[in-house]
């Protein structure tokens, strides 16, 4: 009798181990698909990290290359609603006209004399030379070779010229007065060596008559296009 309790009492011992060993692998089988789990949270954390840079960049670039058509667009074709308009013998006011340009994407149109000007009428040392003789004479228009088809197309218009005797040249006169400024934007400036804009404009503004004109710019020759274009950024 005694061996038989015994046997049974090992049997029931057997089955309880056999139970708890089961048991123990349940658990560990839980806490590694936890361990998958976590793992597979951590790189669900980190893959839109990795993803999302690329995704950034094309974004980045998608932005960026309808622009530069556009600048491309307005150049190319001439579809620009801002003109540059300059007068320059020597390259001053066509580097600040330059700057300006660029940097808006605008139209340029460049003031040329019909009689062209040489060294000689620019000497402002000789009472004789026609810049002086023109700058004496309220009344002088000199002729522009060519003139602008498309005034119309454009609803802001900087003009740009070189200081003469504290004044623009008169051929800014003979060009203020052949167009048309009413509901235009006008925006002024000038080179000089040392001069400030003085009454330069505001007296191209009663000549023209018509116009928006807003307070103008006087530069050096010498005027990065970064600065130039803070200036206009600011207008
Ligand atoms: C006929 C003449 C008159 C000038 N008068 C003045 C002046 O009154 N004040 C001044 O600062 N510079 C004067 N200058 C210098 C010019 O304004 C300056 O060199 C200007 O930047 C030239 O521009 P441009 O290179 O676009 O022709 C004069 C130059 C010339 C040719």
């Amino acid at each position: 009798m005694k061996k038989i309790i015994t046997l049974l009492l090992m049997v029931c011992m057997c089955i309880s181990m056999a139970a708890c060993g089961n048991q123990q692998e349940a658990d560990n089988t839980a806490s590694a698909s936890d361990n998958t789990a976590n793992e597979e949270n951590q790189s669900e954390t980190t893959e839109p990290e990795v993803t999302e840079a690329p995704e950034s960049s094309t974004e980045q670039a998608e932005v960026q290359e309808p622009s530069a058509e556009a600048e491309t667009a307005d150049t190319t074709e001439g579809g620009s609603s801002t003109l540059v308009v300059y007068f320059s013998n020597t390259g001053n006011t066509r580097a600040i006209a330059e700057s300006i340009s660029n940097g808006l994407g605008a139209d340029v149109y460049e003031i040329i004399a019909q009689e062209p000007y040489t060294e000689a009428d620019l000497d402002y040392g000789d009472n004789n030379s026609r810049s002086t003789v023109e700058m004496n004479d309220p009344s002088a228009r000199p002729a522009i070779s060519g003139s602008i088809e498309n005034m119309d197309q454009y609803d802001t218009v900087y003009i740009g010229y070189p200081i003469w005797w504290g004044e623009a040249p008169r051929i800014l006169d003979t060009f203020v007065e052949s167009y048309d400024f009413t509901d235009k934007t006008v925006v002024p400036f000038c080179t000089s060596a040392s001069s400030g804009m003085g009454s330069s404009a505001s007296t191209l503004e009663e000549l023209a008559g018509s116009g928006n004109w807003l307070d103008g710019q006087r530069f050096s020759g010498s005027e990065s296009a970064e600065s130039v274009m803070e200036w206009v950024n600011g207008l």
